[in-house]
C-alpha cells in the first residue's frame, strides 16, 4: 500500500510517518513546509526532498513579511533554497517528476514532496500512485488564528477541497481526515459523543469544523471512503515550540518565564502523538467508512497542573510561571466520550508515565528545538506581537 500522508513533515504527521516507514510502508509526504513543517522531522529518513515546477505558481509572493521574500529572476530551486536557506541547509532539493517519484519510493518506500495542499495539479498527480490519504496538513495553532485567519480558511477549508476531488477521481481506498475535539467547541458539564453538534469558537477550530463537515459530506454525496477523527490535544517529540507543553520546557530550560492565559484552570486532555497514531492504524484495519472516531487521551488535567508537572520534572522554580491576559474565546475545557474507539482496542497511555519522558526528549534535542527559535523569524514576530499584547496580569 502506498499512503499519502500530508502535513507529514510536521509534529502529529512526522511521528505518524515514522512508524508507517517502520513498518516497511511505502509513503510520500506532502508537506507546505510552512514554519511548522520541517526537514529535521524526518532527518533519519532521509535527505531528499522533491520540488514541483509548478511551486511558484501557487505561491505568490507575499511582499508583507520579509521571511517569505523570493527574488523569482532566479531557477525554481535556487529560489526556494533562498527562501528556506537555513531550514534546507545540508539537505538536497530536486525537481519533483514521476521519474524521481517512483525511484524513491523504490528506494527508501518515502518520498517528501515540498507543496501545498492547494496546488490542485500537484494534488491529482500525486493522488495517482496512492491507495491511503492520511490528511493531517492544517494551520493549527488558536493564537495564530486569533490574530489572522487567512491561512486558516485556505489551507484548512479549501485544501481539504482540493485533496478531497482528487480523491474522488482517483482510486484512494480510504481518506482518513484528521480533525481535532475543538470542533464541539467547550465542553462545560459533559463530554462530547461523536454525534454531538459541532460548535466552535474559535477561528482555528471553525477551518477544521467547515473541513470536517466538508470530509463527511463527500462521504455522503459522492461515496468517498472517508473516515473522520477527533483527537484531544497531542503531546510528545516534535511538537513545535508555540504550543504548551514545548512552550513549557523550552523557555524553562532557558530560565524565561512561562505564560500561563488567565487562571490556568483550563482543562484539556492529553493524549501521547503515539497514542494518535496507534489509533489511525486501528481505523484503517477496523474502523468503519464514513464514521467519526473521538480520540481521547483519558488525561483531563488543569494547565497549571501540567506546568507545575513540568518544572518539577526540570527541577526548575515555580516563579517563572506568570499570569497573562487570557486567550479571548478561550475553550475552559475539553473532554470526549471515546467509547467508540475503545471498542475497536484502543488504549493510551497515563500522562504522569510518559510526560518524564517527553521532558527528556526535548532536553536531549536542544538542537532541534534551539535551531528553530534561533532561525525562525515568522515565530519571533509572533511571540513578540502575541505575547507583548498579551503580557499584562489577568
Ligand atoms: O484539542 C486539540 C487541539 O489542541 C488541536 O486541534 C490544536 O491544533 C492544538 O493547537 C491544541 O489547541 P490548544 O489551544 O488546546 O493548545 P495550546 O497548546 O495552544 O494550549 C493548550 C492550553 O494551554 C490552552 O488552554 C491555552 C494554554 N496556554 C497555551 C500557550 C501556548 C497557555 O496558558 N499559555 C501558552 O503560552
Amino acid at each position: 500500500m502506498t499512503y499519502l500522508v500530508t502535513g507529514g513533515a510536521g509534529f502529529i504527521g512526522s511521528n505518524y510517518v515514522r512508524n508507517l516507514l517502520k513498518n516497511g510502508e511505502r509513503v510520500i509526504v506532502l508537506d507546505a513546509f510552512t514554519y511548522a513543517g520541517n526537514p529535521d522531522n524526518l532527518k533519519e529518513f532521509t535527505d531528499r526532498f522533491f520540488l514541483p515546477k509548478s511551486y511558484t505558481e501557487v505561491h505568490p509572493i507575499r511582499a508583507d513579511t520579509s521571511s517569505w521574500r523570493i527574488d523569482v529572476d532566479q531557477s525554481w530551486v535556487e529560489m526556494t533554497k533562498n527562501r528556506w536557506k537555513r531550514k534546507f541547509e545540508g539537505y538536497k532539493i530536486t525537481e519533483l517528476t514521476q521519474k524521481s517519484l517512483d525511484s524513491s519510493l523504490k528506494d527508501t518506500n518515502l518520498a517528501v514532496v515540498i507543496g501545498n495542499i492547494v496546488d490542485r495539479d500537484l494534488v491529482q498527480f500525486l493522488m495517482k500512485s496512492v491507495d491511503v490519504v492520511i490528511h493531517f496538513a492544517a494551520e493549527t495553532h488558536v493564537d495564530r488564528s486569533i490574530l489572522r485567519a487567512d491561512e486558516f480558511v485556505k489551507t484548512d477549508i479549501y485544501g481539504t477541497y482540493v485533496l478531497l476531488e482528487a480523491a474522488r477521481s482517483s482510486k484512494v481506498e480510504k481518506f482518513v481526515h484528521v480533525s481535532t475535539d475543538e470542533v464541539y467547541g467547550q465542553a462545560m458539564d459533559k463530554k462530547f459523543k461523536e454525534e454531538d453538534p459541532i460548535n466552535p469558537r474559535n477561528p482555528y477550530s471553525a477551518s477544521k469544523a467547515g473541513a470536517d463537515r466538508l470530509v463527511w459530506a463527500y462521504s455522503q454525496t459522492y461515496g468517498l471512503p472517508v473516515i473522520i477523527l477527533r483527537p484531544s490535544n497531542n503531546f510528545g517529540p516534535y511538537q513545535y515550540p508555540e504550543k504548551l507543553i514545548p512552550v513549557v520546557i523550552t523557555r524553562a530550560l532557558r530560565n524565561e518565564e512561562i505564560p500561563v492565559y488567565g487562571d490556568g484552570r483550563q482543562v484539556r486532555d492529553w493524549l501521547y502523538v503515539q497514542d494518535t497514531a496507534k489509533a489511525i492504524d486501528l481505523v484503517i484495519e477496523k474502523g468503519r467508512i464514513g464514521e467519526v472516531y473521538n480520540i481521547a487521551g483519558r488525561n483531563e488535567r488543569e494547565n497549571i497542573y501540567v506546568v507545575k508537572t513540568i518544572l518539577k520534572l526540570l527541577n526548575k522554580s515555580e516563579r517563572l510561571i506568570k499570569h497573562v491576559k487570557d486567550r479571548p474565546g478561550h475553550d475552559r475545557r475539553y473532554a470526549l466520550d471515546d467509547i467508540k474507539i475503545r471498542e475497536l482496542g484502543f488504549s493510551s497511555a497515563r500522562f504522569e508515565d510518559v510526560i518524564e519522558d517527553v521532558v527528556k526528549w526535548y532536553v536531549d534535542n536542544k538542537w532541534w528545538w534551539e535551531k528553530i527559535l534561533e532561525m525562525d523569524t515568522e515565530y519571533k514576530a509572533f511571540v513578540e506581537r502575541w505575547y507583548s499584547e498579551n503580557a499584562e496580569q489577568p
